[in-house]
């Protein structure tokens, strides 16, 4: 392990504490006595924060599956761990991370700026730019895992494969593609929505005679230098692909199904007195992301207000910079959206909308018809193509029913019981399946905010109830079905007031236009809600 990163930990969690200490000292050295005990109530606090939390007895008696090594995975095992309760993590891939062990195209990045794109519990002062690129975000969850010392607890190429309730014992017997079988009180499920790649089904698709695949599979032995490629989809993976492609080939077609609102990323790499400050003085670095957090949460109302002059103003500004941007009327009205505002997330780039000036850029926007052995053939024609690269986004129900759950009726799975519109408690609960914590379940996900603070509330939500489980020494949970349809009810009243709600978006809604991904409150709802731990809202065994 790094010791850099050992002892910058120490200093983020320790630093606070002995600098306002060396403070409280100057000032009472120096004479201004009431300045220094003015430092006292926020010392008293620091110390007591740093107080060693006994772990519910009992804890080593029970253990936990966690399936995937994702952020959430990652997430859930550390606070396992501060609770003692025994887990393992099982992981279908070959190493930890997740979306960014995964993905791996050119331009892969984030666009939340890194120091809120990250752990809270573990800040990193070293980012090397504002948007760090998908290899340091790998690398920072790999570090993670060290520092905590998870490695010895995954278990890679594990494929789970089956869920099943043993209502004898009170556990779940947990299959994995190669026959193994895992036994533990609890359940984590922490597989994301977005790792089930979604394939167009067009016609001719097979015929097809160059190479094709998923941005999120990215085939590196095939060099596409100097050759004519094409780019399904313009979601935040189409608008990283982009860019890099248009550097690299001969000629881009970028098939464009629905404009995407673009919006200039800053992205500045780290400069030496940010990471000074950063590294010494750790409580610059919260207050940063305390700023980044609200900077994020202001967006909320307007979500809820997109006929709002203020969203359409901000509508106007952003359609301002697309016209400023691409110039040519037609390629304006082509890659500038109708819909409002965030209804479909707005993706920063500074290098997408200029890709269309290059000289061997094109936007084709009519219907795809058929793919042929040799390109596309839309509306307005047949395009050539050595290439096909398919940014066409994930299958979330698929990703979320990565293997089989069978709770207490044997007869049905949970994927029958989701059906096209999955429900749950707060995201983590189903009734009929004690134990099994879904995170990044049914309407979590969040397009204004950091999607790692939504999976820390989660998975701080789930442990709450394990270790007030661990606590009361119980066998099993299970939510009640009046609860899960009151949560339900209030969520799908909500949600028609969204800006997501007023325009198709095949990412976020069902073949019946049901929003069941998405949280359609604010983030700090839902950490005030995670924050709950209330056993009378179990069956309780
Ligand atoms: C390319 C990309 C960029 C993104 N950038 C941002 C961003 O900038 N900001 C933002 O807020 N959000 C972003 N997101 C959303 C992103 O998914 C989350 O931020 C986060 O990484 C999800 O973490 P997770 O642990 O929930 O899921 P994942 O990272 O998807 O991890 C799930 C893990 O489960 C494993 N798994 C799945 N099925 C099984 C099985 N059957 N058995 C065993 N293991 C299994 C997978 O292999 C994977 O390792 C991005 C998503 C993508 C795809
Ligand atoms: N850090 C980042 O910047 C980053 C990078 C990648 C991904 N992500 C996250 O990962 C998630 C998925 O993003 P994504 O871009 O991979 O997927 P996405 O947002 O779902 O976008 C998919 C794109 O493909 C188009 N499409 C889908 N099916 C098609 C078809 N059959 N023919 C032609 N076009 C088709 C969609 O058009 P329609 O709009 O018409 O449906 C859309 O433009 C999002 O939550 C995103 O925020 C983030």
């Amino acid at each position: 392990m790094d010791l850099k990163v050992r002892l910058w930990m120490w200093n983020h969690k320790y630093g606070p504490l002995v600098h306002l200490s060396l403070l409280f000292y100057v000032l009472w050295i120096t004479g201004l006595n009431v300045l220094a005990f003015l430092l006292l109530p926020p010392i008293a606090f620091l110390a007591y924060q740093l107080m060693p939390r006994g772990q519910p007895s009992g804890a080593n008696k029970y253990n936990a599956i966690v399936v995937g090594s994702g952020i959430a995975g990652l997430c859930s095992a550390v606070k396992l761990q501060e609770i003692g309760v025994h887990f393992t993590v099982l992981e279908k891939g070959k190493h930890l991370g997740g979306t960014w062990w995964w993905n791996t195209y050119p331009g892969v990045a984030c666009d939340v700026i890194s120091h809120f794109y990250c752990i809270s519990f573990f800040p990193n002062p070293w980012w090397s730019r504002a948007f760090a690129k998908g290899p340091e975000i790998h690398q920072y969850l790999t570090n993670f895992a060290t520092y905590f010392d998870l490695h010895p607890h995954i278990k890679y190429n594990q494929k789970v494969s089956r869920c099943k309730w043993n209502p004898e014992l009170f556990k779940w017997d947990v299959t994995t593609d190669d026959g193994s079988v895992y036994t533990a009180n609890f359940v984590i499920s922490a597989c994301g929505q977005l790792h089930a790649p979604k394939m167009p089904t067009y016609k001719g698709l097979e015929s097809f005679n160059g190479p094709k695949f998923h941005n999120t599979q990215w085939d590196h032995s095939v060099d596409l230098t100097g050759k004519r490629v094409g780019v399904l989809g313009t979601g935040a993976s189409g608008v990283q692909v982009v860019p890099q492609l248009a550097k690299q080939v001969d000629q881009l077609y970028v098939f464009q199904r629905t404009a995407t609102w673009v919006v200039p990323k800053f992205d500045p790499e780290t400069s030496y007195w940010k990471l000074a400050i950063f590294s010494l003085l750790p409580i610059t670095m919260t207050l940063y992301r305390w700023v980044l957090f609200w900077q994020s949460e202001m967006r909320f109302p307007l979500m809820l207000k997109p006929d709002s002059p203020k969203a359409k103003m901000i509508g106007q500004n952003i359609a301002g910079h697309h016209a400023h941007v691409l110039k040519d009327p037609e390629m304006i009205r082509k890659l500038t959206p109708t819909y409002n505002v965030g209804c479909k997330r707005i993706t920063p780039s500074s290098f997408y909308l200029e890709s269309f000036a290059k000289p061997n850029v094109y936007v084709e926007t009519g219907k795809i018809a058929e793919v042929t052995c040799d390109g596309i053939t839309t509306e307005n024609g047949h395009t050539q193509l050595d290439a096909i690269i398919f940014a066409t986004g994930f299958d979330r129900l698929r990703s979320m029913n990565a293997f089989e759950v069978i709770g207490q009726d044997p007869k049905i799975n949970l994927c029958q019981a989701w059906g096209e519109a999955p429900q749950a408690y707060m995201g983590l609960f189903m009734s009929g399946y004690p134990n099994y914590f879904t995170i990044s379940g049914p309407n979590t996900s969040t397009a204004h905010n950091s999607v790692i603070f939504s999976l820390e509330c989660q998975t701080t939500h789930a442990v709450n109830y394990i270790a007030q489980m661990v606590q009361s020494e119980l066998k099993s949970l299970d939510i009640k079905p009046e609860v899960t349809a009151d949560h339900m009810g209030k969520i799908r009243a909500r949600t028609p007031l969204h800006v997501f709600s007023t325009c198709v978006n095949e990412a976020y809604q069902n073949a019946q236009g049901v929003l069941w991904p998405m949280w359609p409150y604010s983030m700090v709802y839902l950490w005030w809600r995670s924050m709950e731990c209330d056993l009378s809202l179990f069956d309780v065994k």
